[in-house]
């Protein structure tokens, strides 16, 4: 049985959790595609040419150490402007989409480029100030020393650059269900995914 499920949304939006909990549930495989360009932009800030790191990228560098930094995730957004870097990644994607048992794969252009045929499209967002605090409490509970005004500068500053590049922006499908988490909990979120899931297994 091959089912797709695209999640796409801005950072820190709960396409993490939420994409974790909704593969649990019905038993599929699961790719957060961001850490393919947190792979590469982590190989970047080493000196790396992009386009090089991505048609070289093996599965052992989505183990890498630090790729949940800021400092990657920044660089992770600027390598995706890279039409280059993410066509080097297509493949890939579209081969995990299609595996045998379903998939759930999140990201920001996985019901709009990738998978456009993806059976359910879910896109997942929050305010800035709901999603930077999210985020600065999972970095701070990871130990990093970095402020609240920091943390929300960053994903504001990543959220432009994703949704205002000319290579497959950040913005929903025509299709897709919107799930704003922002007064959600996480119970909450994962409940209203699973309910939109379930309408189009069923439809
Ligand atoms: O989901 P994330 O925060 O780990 O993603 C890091 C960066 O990677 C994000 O700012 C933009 C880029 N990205 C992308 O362009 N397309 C995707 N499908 C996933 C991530």
């Amino acid at each position: 049985m091959n089912f797709t499920i695209a999640i796409d949304g801005p950072a820190a939006a709960g396409k993490g959790t939420i994409s974790k909990a909704v593969a649990k549930h019905f038993g599929f495989s699961h790719l957060d595609t961001g850490l393919l360009y947190r792979a590469v932009g982590a190989k970047t800030l080493s000196g790396v040419d992009a386009t090089e790191a991505a048609r070289s990228l093996q599965a052992e560098d989505l183990d890498a150490p630090d790729l949940r930094t800021p400092q990657v995730a920044q660089a992770a957004s600027k390598v995706a402007v890279l039409a280059d870097v993410r066509q080097a990644l297509v493949d890939f994607q579209r081969a995990f989409a299609r595996r045998a048992g379903g998939a759930v794969l999140d990201g920001r252009d996985i019901g709009t480029v990738i998978c456009p045929e993806a059976e359910t499209k879910l896109f997942v967002t929050a305010s800035a100030e709901v999603r930077a605090e999210r985020r600065y409490l999972e970095l701070e509970a990871n130990g990093l020393d970095i402020s609240r005004s920091q943390v929300l500068e960053d994903v504001i500053e990543r959220d432009k650059r994703d949704r205002e590049r000319s290579e497959a922006p950040l913005r929903p499908a025509q299709d897709a269900v919107q799930i704003d988490t922002s007064v959600m909990s996480i119970e909450q979120a994962i409940a209203a995914a699973l309910r939109a899931v379930d309408a189009k297994r069923k439809g």
